[in-house]
């Protein structure tokens, strides 16, 4: 259904493109689902399996050429086998990958982290669905308090807690400024998904309309403050500040998940948009394709983890080479010079695809800052997961199959950057 506007012919022309990738699929989905390890991954007619990345290029397992726009659903912001990142990643592993044990340069990290971002403590994970979810224990531990307040349309990972109104039809949804609590998968308890309260996107009425009846029982507001889980959504002026005034006002933590934007800016979304939020999550690009992620913040509330009190567990926590990969990444690669060229090239390349919208006549908008966007087939701005739903999908997946036949990944996903 999701080809419906795919022409036969670019169809035809795919699969000619790509038939070792149609055989692995086949062969594989025979013992794993669908043929991937994470769902975002599918997409018909069948997957694309890779065989090996550099820079801005990415080759298939028939040896197709691409440049890579999607860059690991925002994972590599350096590109693929960064050669500075290589070089150090060859020393690490001669050195030992894993030592159950604490390893010295994750001090080195630590401090990156607390002057880049403005927090004061942290701790080490391997992905964003652990950060966010000890993000929430840890406000739950501090608070005393058990609910969560999140957005429609936001995603923070696969956890139940949070795996609540993600991409919810209307008609489940209800009402956009107080939406029903729409579990994101079969298999979430409802008894969980009846803590997670769900708000509008940049409608701080909807906000303050579910504090004023449910304030004193929430722990902590947590949201993407550029969600880029429904293309690339900008915050109202004002409207971070005001999430930040309500939770001051109910005494209840606010949680920037920055797992994709904290590696967009050089100090995240919040040293972007000036404002602080109690606790932050940070994952994806911040170690140049391995799997890092952070939860950090203010130090009377991270001070809540303490040993057989408030758990903070992993075995590959702060894992060696990824901490490695984290610190050379984030002082080396990723710099605020680097960031800033990177943006004006992405800026240049936003603009771009404005004007060929706008010569072509094509019914979309580019919504973008610094080095990511996203280009939705929609006649108005997105601006919270209702507006996201006049999205035509459709016509995006016949530009993604089209695109990818002329050798260009385009963001893997109608909702993608
Ligand atoms: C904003 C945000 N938070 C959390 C996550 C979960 O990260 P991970 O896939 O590493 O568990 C994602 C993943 O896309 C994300 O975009």
């Amino acid at each position: 259904m999701r080809l419906d506007k795919v022409p036969a012919s670019e169809l035809e022309l795919f699969k000619k493109r790509t038939p070792k990738s149609g055989k692995i699929f086949e062969e594989v989905s025979q013992m794993v689902p669908f043929g991937v390890n994470s769902n975002y991954r599918y997409a018909d007619p069948y997957p694309i399996y890779m065989k090996r990345a550099k820079g801005s290029r990415i080759w298939d397992a028939d040896g197709n050429e691409y440049i890579d726009f999607n860059m690991a659903f925002g994972a590599l912001g350096i590109g693929h086998s960064h050669p500075k990142l290589i070089e150090a990643i060859k020393e690490k592993i001669e050195e030992g990958t894993i030592f159950g044990f604490e390893f010295e340069e994750m001090l080195d990290l630590a401090k990156i982290i607390r002057d880049r971002y403005k927090v004061d403590m942290m701790k080490f994970q391997s992905t964003g669905l652990e950060a966010t979810f000890h993000a929430l224990r840890i406000a739950r531990a501090f608070t005393g308090r058990k609910k969560i307040l999140k957005f429609e349309g936001c995603y923070h990972g696969s956890h139940d807690f949070l795996l609540v109104s993600v991409k919810p039809s209307k008609y489940k949804a209800g009402h956009p400024v107080t939406p029903n609590q729409v579990p994101g998968s079969q298999g979430v308890l409802e008894d969980v998904v009846k803590h997670t309260l769900v708000a509008q996107f940049n409608n701080l009425e909807s906000v303050e309309k579910i504090m004023r009846q449910h304030g004193n029982d929430v722990a902590a507001i947590i949201l993407e403050p550029i969600p880029m889980n429904m293309g690339f959504v900008i915050p109202k002026p004002g409207f971070l500040e005001g999430l930040r005034s309500i939770c001051d006002e109910y005494n209840c933590l606010l949680i920037f998940d920055e797992i994709k934007t904290g590696g967009k800016f050089y100090s995240g979304a919040a040293g972007y948009f000036k404002v602080k939020p109690d606790l932050m999550t940070l994952g994806k690009a911040i170690a140049g394709g391995f799997p890092l992620s952070v939860v950090a913040g203010k130090k009377e509330v991270m001070q809540t983890i303490v040993p057989g009190v408030v758990s903070h567990a992993g075995t590959f926590n702060a894992n060696p080479v990824a901490i490695r990969a984290g610190l050379v990444t984030l002082r080396d690669i990723l710099t605020e010079e680097a960031l800033s060229y990177a943006s004006r090239l992405g800026e240049e390349l936003a603009k771009g695809y404005l004007d060929i919208i706008k010569d072509e006549g094509i019914e979309a908008t580019v919504q973008y800052i610094g080095v990511s966007g996203s280009m939705v087939f929609a006649k108005e701005e997105v601006v919270d997961w209702r507006s996201f739903q006049k999205v035509d999908v459709g016509k995006w997946w016949l530009f993604m199959i089209t695109m990818m036949n002329r050798g260009v990944i385009p963001n893997y996903g109608p909702d993608e950057q």
